[in-house]
């Protein structure tokens, strides 16, 4: 098989074909690594592999992460399943990229979809690098050289006692990590808060700090640095999580939605 790149828009994303996760090997995966350095975003359909393979899968591309808060799948704490539906509200939707509350943050996940709504639940992304590109020379220099603070406990904290808050923080302490990263292998620049995880930004007033946090946002929320996936049963996305936000839509209540992720660890921003 020949592998493909379809880019979704000149900035963000490729439908790939050519490659079956089950059966890929090596040089293969070397292929699909180059093309999600470049596509950041990539979305392989008609995956229709089991747990096992997801996870070998996720492996050619390092070592998996297991998250601390989420509960893994019986037998294979590497996959957190995304099970919803019975309820509105929705965690994920807000733009964010995932655990920036580590030391070192996740490098990217491959999610695969297991229950798809007939309408709904897509997900959308940003490139977060395109976002910062086009921020003002200004607004540049004024975030170049920031620092924010970045927390677990607002999201997490609400489902933990405060044994097991005192327990994670020990083991998650809070973590400053630049407002603008560069890309460990692209070495592009890329906006790196979100309203999940920053309290706030260091050293500089309460004000300013939302002021910084609400201008990022909104550069990232432009949908001319997006893509919007829509699912099927067998879709697998993979993001670089290190220059990219995603949106989880909160639009299939009361509908069920499964999608399983692995995550692949990753390095300390700089
Ligand atoms: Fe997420």
């Amino acid at each position: 098989m020949t592998i493909e790149f379809h880019p979704i828009t000149a900035i963000l994303g490729a439908e790939v074909t050519g490659v079956d996760m089950a059966t890929a090997d090596s040089a293969m995966c070397d292929e699909v690594r180059k093309g999600w350095l470049e596509h950041k975003v990539l979305v392989l359909r008609d995956q229709h592999c089991g747990v096992e393979d997801h996870i070998a899968f996720g492996r050619r591309f390092g070592e998996l992460e297991v998250h601390p808060f989420a509960t893994g799948m019986e037998g294979h704490p590497e996959i957190v399943a995304i099970h919803s539906g019975l309820k509105y509200d929705y965690a994920a939707s807000a733009w964010h990229s995932d655990v920036t509350w580590r030391e070192a943050p996740s490098m990217g996940s491959i999610l695969r979809g297991v229950i798809i709504p007939p309408a709904g639940g897509d997900t959308c992304f940003a490139d977060a690098a395109a976002a910062y590109d086009r921020l003002s020379p200004e607004w540049k220099e004024r975030v170049d050289g920031l620092t924010a603070t970045h927390d677990f406990i607002n999201v997490f904290g609400g489902r933990l006692s405060d044994e097991e808050k005192a327990e994670k923080r020990r083991q998650y302490p809070i973590a400053h990590h630049p407002v603008i990263r560069t890309h460990p292998e692209t070495g592009r620049r890329v906006i790196y808060t979100n309203r999940n995880f920053v309290t706030h930004v260091d050293g500089v007033s309460e004000e300013e700090s939302r002021e910084i946090i609400d201008h990022l946002e909104r550069a990232i929320m432009d949908p001319s640095v997006q893509c919007r996936i829509r699912w099927e049963v067998g879709t697998v996305v993979m993001w670089d999580n290190r220059s990219t936000q995603h949106f989880a839509t909160n639009d299939f209540f009361p509908l069920e939605r499964r999608v399983e992720r692995v995550t692949i660890v990753g390095d300390k921003p700089f």
